[in-house]
């Protein structure tokens, strides 16, 4: 029962100031007391260190926006993240935009042979610098995780592929990209879209996922997109998609991620508190967490 929280306030891999303020959103929405109260001893590893635009000598010619930035704050992500893991200690990654989830996965997957994800997500972050409409990095992690991608990005942490295609699965999926749909269909990958959420129930979808991921992982990441949740629950994103999962059945899937203790690391992403209400995202987020460290009433 021991979790280090790494706090990440990058927002360079997209283009709307105030992620970089997440973390501590999620701090003062009490991160810390909350997974006191359920008896964990909690430490605060502080932040990581992110370079300020233009600040690195630019050597690559690409259209991703900020690329040595990110490329460099992911190694220092990825090299905490295996520290902790080193320490026998649960690494809680707090974000930040989810380009941080290439230095997470860069660092976990080190330490595991099969390391199944769950990305919960109202994207598929599955863009290459080929695809992506944008030259956000934090439409790419998921693909530059699978070894798809700018070089840069995945090579983090020395080696490719940080996770199989079989062992992921995608959760509240309703925003892909043509090319996202391409690479999903030809490597296989599971998606849970809204649709098969509404169709067979978030039960449903979470006893599948873990059936799905026990077998053959030897630990699980859990990598949760606060914009996979509706907008109404959790506006303080920067890329709100109508239409998305609610607080009570995001509350029911992390208590059976809880109960299946299944989950070996985990980042919490895109709290934007700048466009936040009262800090509602954040405080929706240490909820989350709550519930997925096994939070009970009674
Ligand atoms: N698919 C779009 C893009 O590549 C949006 C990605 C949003 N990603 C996120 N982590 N919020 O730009
Ligand atoms: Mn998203
Ligand atoms: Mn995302
Ligand atoms: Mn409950």
């Amino acid at each position: 029962k021991n979790i280090t929280l790494i706090g990440v306030p990058m927002d360079l891999g997209q283009t709307r100031r105030g992620v970089d303020m997440g973390p501590s959103a999620i701090r003062y929405a009490g991160i810390v007391e909350r997974l006191k109260d359920i008896e964990y001893n909690v430490l605060d590893f502080g932040d990581i260190e992110i370079a300020r635009p233009g600040t690195i000598e630019e050597t690559i010619e690409t259209n991703l926006k900020n690329l040595e930035e990110v490329a460099s704050a992911s190694e220092n992500l990825a090299q905490a993240v295996s520290d902790v893991i080193q320490e026998e200690r649960f690494p809680l990654v707090l974000g930040g935009d989810h380009s941080i989830a290439i230095g997470s996965l860069a660092g976990i997957s080190k330490h595991y042979e099969n390391l199944g994800v769950i990305w919960y997500d109202a994207h598929g972050d599955l863009n290459t610098a080929d695809t992506s409409p944008s030259g956000n990095i934090h439409g790419m992690p998921l693909a530059a995780s699978l070894g798809i991608g700018h070089e840069t990005l995945t090579r983090i942490g020395g080696y490719e592929q940080k996770v199989k295609p079989e062992n992921i699965v995608i959760i509240g999926a309703r925003s892909l990209d043509e090319g996202e749909k391409t690479l999903i269909k030809e490597r296989g990958i599971k998606v849970y879209t809204m649709h098969e959420i509404d169709r067979i129930g978030m039960t449903k979808v979470m006893e599948e996922t873990i059936e799905y991921l026990s077998g053959k992982t030897d630990g699980v990441h859990l990598s949760l997109d606060l914009d996979g949740l509706d907008p109404q629950d959790a506006p303080g994103v920067g890329t709100p998609v109508l239409g998305g999962i609610s607080y009570r059945e995001s509350h029911l899937a992390m208590e059976m991620l809880a109960e299946s203790q299944l989950i070996t690391s985990a980042e919490f992403v895109e709290v934007n508190p700048i466009l936040d209400e009262r800090n509602k995202t954040a405080t929706v987020a240490v909820a989350l967490m709550g519930s997925l460290f096994g939070e009970k009433l009674l």
